[in-house]
C-alpha cells in the first residue's frame, strides 16, 4: 500500500476518470448523499475549482489499484485549507488508510502555511466523525459564518451537515 498525490502521479484525463470512479463508489456510503455527480460535473466541481491543488489530491494505492483518496483544497492567501472528500473502498476499510490519507493532507496544508484545516460531514457519518476526532479535529460552527467560494456548489445549504476544524496544534 502506498500514498501518492495527483501531482506525483501526473494529472491526466485517465487518472481523473479513475479518481471519479473511486470517489463515486466511496460517496455511495455517505448518509443522505443521493445521486453522485456526472463525470463532467465532478470535473467542474473538483478539478476546475479555485482551490484545486494537484499536490492536495492524495491517493492510496494497492499495487496499481486506487483504493482511497483524500482531497484537500486551498485558495492561496487563505488561512485555512478544506478537506473536500475522504474515501476508502469498502474492501480496504479499517486498516488505517483514511487516517494515513488525512494525515498526509494535513501535512500538505502545513506546507501551504495554513493554520487550520476544515471539513464538513453528515451528522450521521459516525466513521468519519470518529476518524476526525482521533486526528484532532474539533467541532466548530464555522459554517454559520461561511461566506466563501467553497459554498458555491450549495453543499453548505444542506442542514444535515455539521463541521469540524483541525487547529494547527493538533
Ligand atoms: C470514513 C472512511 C473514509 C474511513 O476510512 P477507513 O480507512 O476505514 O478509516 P481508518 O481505518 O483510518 O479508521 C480510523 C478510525 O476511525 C474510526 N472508524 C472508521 N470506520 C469506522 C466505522 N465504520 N465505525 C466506527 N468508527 C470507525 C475508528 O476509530 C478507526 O480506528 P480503528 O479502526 O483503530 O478503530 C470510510 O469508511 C469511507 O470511505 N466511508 C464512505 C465515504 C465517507 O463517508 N467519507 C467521508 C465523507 S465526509
Amino acid at each position: 500500500m502506498s500514498l501518492a498525490s495527483i501531482a506525483e502521479l501526473g494529472d491526466t484525463e485517465q487518472l481523473r476518470r479513475r479518481v471519479y470512479e473511486l470517489n463515486k463508489e466511496c460517496a455511495a456510503d455517505i448518509p443522505g448523499r443521493g445521486e453522485f455527480f456526472s463525470y463532467d460535473e465532478y470535473i467542474q466541481r473538483r478539478f476546475a475549482a479555485d482551490g484545486y491543488q494537484p499536490e492536495g489530491a492524495i491517493l492510496a494505492l494497492d499495487g496499481d489499484a486506487l483504493v482511497g483518496l483524500c482531497v484537500i483544497s486551498y485558495v492561496p492567501g487563505r488561512e485555512w485549507a478544506f478537506i473536500e472528500m475522504t474515501g476508502v473502498r469498502r474492501s480496504h476499510r479499517r486498516r488505517g488508510l483514511a487516517t494515513a490519507l488525512k494525515t498526509a493532507a494535513i501535512r500538505q496544508a502545513r506546507g501551504w502555511g495554513v493554520s487550520t484545516v476544515r471539513t464538513v460531514h453528515h451528522r450521521g457519518n459516525t466513521p468519519i466523525i470518529t476518524a476526525n476526532r482521533v486526528l484532532g479535529f474539533l467541532d466548530t460552527n464555522f459554517m454559520l459564518n461561511l461566506d466563501t467560494p467553497v459554498s458555491r456548489d450549495g453543499r453548505f445549504d444542506r442542514p444535515v451537515k455539521s463541521a469540524m476544524s483541525c487547529p494547527d496544534s493538533a
